[in-house]
């Protein structure tokens, strides 16, 4: 006989505060909407243009049979001062923030040489500098609530251009992928750092998943069928596949996971000799 006391809670959410960076669209939105569905209390979505995180609350808030509400704040997660005006807004509504989803993210494609220097800054102080303040200004409110049993969580939405070298040449990714890299590390070092503070952290990399970034390489690789059929499940991802990890990624089941990045790719990423043709 084995007790699994905690069985029936290992996705459940109720009471928690979550604040998702990027929840306006694409993975932020997916993520924001399996938050409120698992029982969260407070959602709190960010992102730079007001109209969108309006519309994107104003849905979440429709979503049927939830408990709690979203949020929306506006703000820019590449910007220190806005990061501190954003832990100033939540903290006029919270007294704590048990999840933390720093998945705003930038890309830039292009040849080698021409790079201009504003595309890697961007890239740069959104993907990596910006996810160190965000965690930095951030964990007072998270170690208010996190405990020993059930530590507070950081998620890094990363990619899985981190772990290998996904486009060079002339729609060249290269520091997006140095970007994600870095994400990953950011997200071990974190671990360490803040694990003895009651607050986890660990990074989930997802592959093509069609959204407003994805979608321009997605057709330069030669449209979503060709990409279905390099991808050994024959698939891009979808909402579900996001919703479900990153729920077991902040639920109780998973209190004791710590540093560990998370591909979620359907294997494509094992098989890139067949997205080398650029
Ligand atoms: N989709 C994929 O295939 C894929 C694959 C691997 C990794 N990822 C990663 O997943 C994350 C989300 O990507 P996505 O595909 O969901 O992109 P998306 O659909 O373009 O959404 C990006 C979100 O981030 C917000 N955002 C962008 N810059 C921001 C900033 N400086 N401050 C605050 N919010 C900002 C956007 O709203 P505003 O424009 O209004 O700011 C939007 O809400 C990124 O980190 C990306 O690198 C995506």
């Amino acid at each position: 006989m084995s007790d699994l006391d905690n069985f029936h809670n290992y996705f459940n959410l109720s009471g928690k505060v979550a604040l998702v960076t990027g929840g306006s669209r694409g993975l932020g939105l997916h993520a924001a909407t399996a938050f409120l569905r698992a029982g969260a209390k407070t959602v709190f979505i960010t992102a730079r243009k007001q109209k969108g995180v309006d519309e994107a609350v104003a849905a979440l808030n429709k979503l049927p049979g939830i408990q709690g509400r979203a949020i929306g704040i506006a703000g820019n997660v590449a910007d220190t001062d806005d990061i501190q005006r954003l832990v100033n807004k939540v903290k006029e509504q919270e007294p704590k923030l048990d999840i933390l989803i720093a998945n705003a993210g930038a890309t830039w494609g292009g040849p080698f040489e021409p790079t201009p220097d504003w595309a890697t800054q961007k890239v740069l102080d959104l993907n990596v500098r910006g996810v160190f303040n965000l965690a930095r200004l951030f964990t007072p409110l998270l170690e208010k609530a996190g405990t020993a049993d059930s530590p507070a969580r950081i998620i890094v939405v990363s990619s899985v251009a981190g772990s290998h070298v996904p486009h060079v040449g002339e729609h060249g990714t290269i520091m997006y992928s140095a970007s994600k890299a870095a994400a990953h590390h950011l997200a071990r070092n974190l671990a360490v750092e803040l694990g003895p503070r009651n607050i986890t952290t660990n990074s989930v990399s997802p592959g093509f998943f069609p959204s407003k970034l994805a979608n321009g390489l997605i057709e330069i690789l030669g449209g979503e069928e060709e990409l279905k059929q390099a991808n050994p499940r024959r698939r891009l991802g979808v909402a579900d596949d996001l919703g479900a990890i990153i729920l077991f990624m902040v639920g109780p089941g998973s209190n004791y996971m710590n540093g560990v990045d998370i591909p979620l790719d359907g294997g494509a990423r094992l098989v890139q000799g067949t997205l080398s043709k650029l």
